[in-house]
């Protein structure tokens, strides 16, 4: 493929002009054409439903959407859908779902669930006048969002509070209002956004009109009104527990007391070693994910703020927790996790709208409780599995398909190399040796 300069108007063409285009960089467009058009709905109303939902669309990207069975939360049965791509995933998820719903299940709840947003601005006056101001401005802006904020007062959210903050200090006459709100069920990215625009706009008109303020201090530079994605007080815990003799894992080659030993360690390091975080906290994101994206969430708000409370002692941590008290493992999950169940995809996207069917339409506080638990199980299987058998086995055995699909093999040799592998190593050379030996002896080259 061979693109030379810029192309100008692109996002003006229509999907067919678009996707000529495209394949014209191609050796053969006519197969790219094919191909792509091969992945559109059968139904013309639901492709132009995901043709919208962004910017020059071409095709579909497909996806597994699966789901990991007897997830016991706080009592209730849930099957949790999970849209990802990493073949071990599910499986793994599934496998703690049942192994903590024999021992009690996951118990869940939300701390808290404020969102936030900033308006971050330049301004060169006596910071005491703008703090003497504040009670004000703050029922000015109140007042001047009305329009925008009555919905979601209906609902039971709204602007929670509104602060000045001065950091003057990092930078030059650097300050922000920083507001805090609740959006009940919605993600409320759009509402949050809105109302932020606003209180900058109104703000700066509150200087112009205000006697508070001297003739030099009536102007100010907005640079930017913007939710954070830092949400520390949208926050939710999962945690399983159990007696520690109730703690036998896997074929019994390993001991109750060395599993827990070593469970341990792996908790330790996690919170000592940033590396190991990183991957620790990855396993966490595997479940979380699957079902964010499974209920039209945004994943990237998820893991930008979980990832930034990750830091907040100073250092990038585990966001897990073990103590192992009387005898009794208790290991919990606290994150942060702005997720909704109302507008947005959550509404649009036809299987969004059906995870959220299939999970008792939740509201966005029972969903935060899920992911949680979604999470702790999906990481607590990769540890358990890490100081026990390793994680290859597992991993591969899942893999071992899309090695298979990768010498595109047939139903017949797929059922062959499961029975084969039951019992041996899966890589990706043992695999491959075993397609050529199978194909060979098919076509009578070997005895
Ligand atoms: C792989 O997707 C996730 C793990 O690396 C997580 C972990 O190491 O804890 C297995």
């Amino acid at each position: 493929m061979n693109i030379n300069g810029i192309i100008d108007g692109f996002s003006r063409m229509s999907k067919e002009e678009k996707l000529k285009l495209v394949a014209g960089f191609f050796d053969h467009p006519e197969k790219v054409l094919k191909e792509l058009k091969s992945y559109w709905h059968s139904d013309p109303k639901k492709q132009v439903l995901f043709d919208e939902f962004s910017e020059n669309t071409l095709s579909n990207f497909y996806f597994p959407f699966g789901i990991a069975p007897n997830f016991m939360i706080n009592g209730k049965s849930y099957m949790v859908p999970m849209v990802i791509e990493e073949s071990s995933v599910i499986a793994a998820a599934s496998s703690s779902a049942k192994f903590w719903a024999e021992r009690g299940g996951f118990h869940a709840e939300v701390i808290s669930s404020e969102k936030l947003g900033q308006v971050h601005f330049i301004w060169k006056g006596d910071p005491a006048r703008l703090e003497a101001a504040m009670p004000e401005l703050k029922k000015e802006l109140l007042d001047g969002t009305k329009g925008i904020t009555s919905n979601m007062e209906n609902r039971g959210g709204g602007i929670l509070d509104v602060q000045l903050i001065r950091m003057t200090e990092q930078i030059e006459d650097y300050y922000q209002l920083k507001v805090s709100f609740e959006t009940v069920d919605s993600m409320g990215a759009n509402f949050i956004n809105s109302v932020l625009e606003e209180f900058a706009r109104l703000f700066k008109e509150f200087l112009i009109k205000s006697p508070l303020f001297r003739e030099d201090e009536k102007d100010c530079e907005i640079i930017m009104s913007i939710l954070s994605n830092y949400t520390p007080d949208c926050l939710v815990r999962a945690y399983v527990e159990c007696d520690l003799k109730d703690l036998k894992v896997g074929d019994g080659e390993m001991s109750q007391e060395k599993f827990v030993w070593k469970f341990k360690k792996a908790i330790e390091i996690a919170k000592v070693d940033e590396y190991r975080a990183a991957t620790h906290n990855k396993g966490i994101f595997n479940g979380i994910d699957a079902l964010a994206l499974a209920t039209g969430n945004d994943f990237r708000a998820i893991e930008a703020g979980a990832h930034t409370y990750a830091c907040r002692n100073g250092k990038y941590q585990s966001l897990t927790d073990l103590t192992i008290d009387h005898d009794i493992f208790h290991y919990e999950l606290k994150v942060p996790l702005a997720m909704g169940t109302v507008g947005g995809l959550t509404s649009l996207h036809p299987m969004a709208r059906f995870s959220l069917e299939m999970l008792g339409n939740p509201s966005a506080r029972e969903l935060m409780m899920i992911a949680a638990s979604a999470g702790l199980a999906n990481n607590f299987g990769a540890v358990k599995s890490l100081v026990t058998k390793g994680i290859q086995v597992g991993h591969m055995k899942m893999h071992l398909f899309n090695i298979l699909n990768f010498y595109a093999a047939t139903q017949d040799e797929k059922l062959k190399a499961v029975d084969y592998f039951k019992s041996r190593k899966v890589s990706f050379k043992s695999v491959t040796d075993f397609i050529n030996n199978h194909r060979s002896h098919a076509l009578g080259l070997k005895s």
